[in-house]
């Protein structure tokens, strides 16, 4: 047999995501879960014909259009098939093999494998107890020589958001590593560093659409930099890295801010209920500005889990972390949905156990009514 690369070689096989969603209540994926503006599927269909179908995609006037919604010029703006792929071009683009790349832990493991498929090396530093970025230890890691760092800002699956001036002092400290701050889930924080690309030469922005704009199957993500970083990003990229239809639905999604902004607020209204429906019960959970909320139901969260989909409801059970173990994930809904969720869930209550005093400490901080605790 032909071996692959040796980074190749050392991967674990892909173990992907369990199939047959389509039709349950999807609330483990952070997708959004009442699907997108109604005119994103017209314009689709519109552009559906032979013709449309047998030309390559032309970029130009989609580029614009998108570059005008995000407030950059086309030459700072990067397009991918969904940040998945723009992490991949980061890597192909920035990373040598022996690279240092620097990540949170816990955080979206998308970034660890690209860099590792570029034969690149990871450190990781582990969040404080209460799921914070530790700083100063975050910035020591970055000063032994790191290429880039990933900070999802809020991070997956925490929900915790890195306040600003963090993000300042790390863009200072190392003004030659690459950072990365991917906004994935930036509409439902309300913040975002975007302009900052103007400002720190050293500053890349990832943004997708599969998240508020509902438009995941598409595989829609946009890079943002200075001009020469994306330029040298697009000189190594697939010439036709978006489809033709998935760039029209990006370009009618963004004519329908509306919706999204209606469908923001109502995940923002429904996370606190959420919350304060944990919050009633004692069951510890983190503080998120996301469109999801991680809590602690201890060690029955496989089960609770299982039960949940048998009900057809599909949350994440993120027990197989050593950082988190015992903690169920819950992308956030409409309040239908989440009606549906709240009825499984109290027919399941005995099933969680929110005691603390769990030998390993990291595992069982989390917050509650009365505070943080351990
Ligand atoms: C932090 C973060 N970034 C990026 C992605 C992937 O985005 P895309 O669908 O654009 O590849 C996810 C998906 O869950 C995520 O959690």
């Amino acid at each position: 047999m032909i071996l692959p690369r040796k980074p190749i070689r050392r991967l674990e096989k892909y173990r992907p995501p369990l199939e047959g969603r389509v039709g349950k209540l999807r609330l483990d994926f952070n997708e959004n879960t009442i699907g997108c503006a109604p005119e994103v599927v017209r314009a689709l269909r519109r552009f559906l014909s032979r013709e449309g179908l047998s030309c390559y995609p032309e970029y130009e006037q989609s580029r614009e259009k998108l570059a005008r919604y995000f407030g950059v010029s086309p030459e700072e703006m990067v397009l991918a098939n969904g940040t998945d792929d723009a992490l991949k071009v980061i890597c192909e683009t920035f990373v040598d093999p022996g690279d240092l790349l620097v990540v949170p832990a816990p955080t979206f493991p998308v970034y660890q494998f690209y860099h590792t498929v570029a034969g690149g090396r990871t450190v990781r530093v582990a969040c404080d107890q209460k799921f914070r970025l530790p700083l100063e230890k975050f910035i020591a890691a970055l000063k032994k020589g790191a290429r880039w760092v990933a900070l999802a800002n809020p991070n997956n699956p925490t929900g915790t958001a890195i306040p600003q001036d963090s993000l300042r002092q790390i863009l200072e400290a190392v003004p030659k590593t690459l950072v990365v701050v991917d906004e994935a889930y930036g509409h439902f924080s309300g913040e975002t560093v975007l302009p900052w690309i103007r400002e720190y030469p050293n500053l890349l922005v990832a943004r997708t659409f599969s998240k508020a704009f509902g438009l995941a199957a598409l595989r829609v993500g946009c890079l943002f930099a200075n001009a020469e970083l994306a330029d040298a990003m697009r000189r190594g990229q697939n010439p036709f890295p978006v489809n033709s239809l998935a760039l029209a639905c990006a370009c009618e999604a963004v004519e329908h801010e509306e919706y999204v902004r209606f469908y923001v607020a109502e995940v923002q209204r429904n996370r606190a209920h959420l919350c304060r429906w944990f919050e009633g019960r004692g069951i510890p959970y983190l503080p998120s500005s996301s469109n999801f909320v991680l809590a602690r139901v201890g060690p029955n969260a496989p089960e609770i889990a299982q039960r949940l989909r048998a009900e057809g409801i599909l949350i994440r059970d993120w027990s197989y972390d050593p950082h988190l173990k015992g903690f169920l994930r819950f992308t956030v809904g409409s309040q239908a949905q989440m009606r549906r969720l709240y009825a499984q869930l109290r027919r399941l209550e005995k099933l969680i156990d929110t005691r603390k005093g769990q030998k390993d400490r990291r595992n069982f901080v989390a917050y509650s009514a009365t505070g943080w605790f351990t």
